[in-house]
């Protein structure tokens, strides 16, 4: 059995405006111990992703339907009593801005304690040993006198090294890190990527980690899910995703990654904006900023498609090349015939 089992799940915030649908039929599984990577442009929906798993929603914001399963156990639907049971002792998470998760106006050592003694039946003075070893842990210097300081006496970095000293205090099986390192330089980042790196050997959980830097996921993970406009556009091994990139929007973010020796030279961003997820098109979401659409791209979403094993992708230009060289029946396709002849051909 998986640890952790999405399946077809839709979150949906029920503004004024109308339904923002920010996740849109996201399916994927997480193995014990190991390390998946959710990476994707600023609004693609990762941190609704990790927030319908938790269940921490913002008032408006409901898991309209599918399932999340841990350990076997189906948690949409499931009472606030079980929620709370699973956040801080299976899943724990670190947010995206480390400051708006720690309190100003307690210590640092106060705050460690609290979350030991909530989700464990250790002691105050058994918490406070645990504190320290989470802290020595997580690589902070002279954590006596560092439990006694507030947040305000740390770097941004060390704020980081103790939000993920807090999220590990109660053993969790599933850690989310929501883009951990973005507020931090580059130097610091790599420190905390290489720290959560031999932590998760050490303690052998197993790590969400949620990014929109491909380079990041190659370092760390195992699996990559590249999201777009709420839904998944490709999924594989990272080796997969990195070296043989089936989807245009991912082939996007890869060419926008710096690479080592590359100084000077001008990144790509991917041009135009991100969907607007009130008017969702009928197409491939990506299709208007996609220079290789076609024109069923525009017209009708390409259903997830076996590359390989280890690599799954929704592009239709995977089905196009695939007809050509004769990899791929139609027949297999689901689509039909004239349908697909007629507007697979043509670009726009
Ligand atoms: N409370 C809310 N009300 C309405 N829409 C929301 C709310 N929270 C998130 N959204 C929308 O859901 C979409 C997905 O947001 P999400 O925060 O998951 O993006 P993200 O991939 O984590 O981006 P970033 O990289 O900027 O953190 C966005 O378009 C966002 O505007
Ligand atoms: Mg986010």
């Amino acid at each position: 059995m998986q640890l952790l089992e999405v399946k077809d799940l839709h979150t949906s915030f029920f503004t004024d405006a109308g339904e923002v649908k920010a996740v849109n039929g996201v399916s994927f599984n997480l193995d014990r111990g190991k390390v998946l990577g959710i990476v994707g442009e600023s609004g693609s929906g990762k941190s609704v992703t990790a927030y319908s798993i938790m269940q921490i929603l913002a008032p408006t914001g409901r898991i309209v339907s599918g399932s999340i399963k841990l350990d076997g156990q189906e948690l949409v639907g499931c009472s606030e009593k079980v929620m709370k049971k699973v956040r801080g002792n299976k899943i724990s998470i670190i947010f995206q801005d480390p400051m708006t998760s720690l309190n100003p106006t307690y210590t640092i050592g106060h705050q460690l304690m609290e979350a030991i003694i909530l989700h464990t039946n250790r002691s105050r003075s058994e918490a406070y040993d645990q504190a320290l070893e989470m802290l020595r842990l997580v690589n902070v210097n002279e954590p006596q006198k560092r439990m006694k300081q507030y947040p305000f006496e740390f770097s941004g970095g060390m704020r980081q090294r103790v939000m993920i000293a807090m999220a590990l205090a109660c053993e969790p099986d599933i850690l989310m890190a929501d883009e951990p390192t973005t507020a931090l330089d580059v130097t610091i980042q790599a420190q905390i990527l290489e720290l959560m790196h031999s932590l998760q050997e050490e303690l052998g959980m197993a790590i969400i980690m949620i990014t929109h830097d491909l380079g990041v996921v190659a370092q760390m993970c195992d699996e990559v899910v590249v999201m777009y406009a709420g839904s998944i556009c490709e999924q594989g091994t990272a080796e997969e995703i990195y070296y043989n990139p089936c989807h245009e929007y991912t082939k996007g973010l890869l060419r926008s990654i710096p690479s080592a020796g590359s100084a000077g030279t001008r990144l790509q961003p991917i041009s135009g904006t991100p969907i607007d997820l009130l008017n969702m098109p009928k197409g491939c979401p990506f299709a208007p900023r996609c220079k290789s659409a076609m024109r069923i791209c525009l017209n009708e979403r390409c259903p997830r498609m076996q590359i390989n094993d280890a690599h799954q992708a929704s592009c239709w230009i995977n089905v196009k090349k695939g007809l050509e060289d004769g990899s791929i029946v139609l027949a297999n396709t689901g689509i039909a015939d004239e349908r697909l002849q007629e507007g697979l051909l043509t670009h726009e």
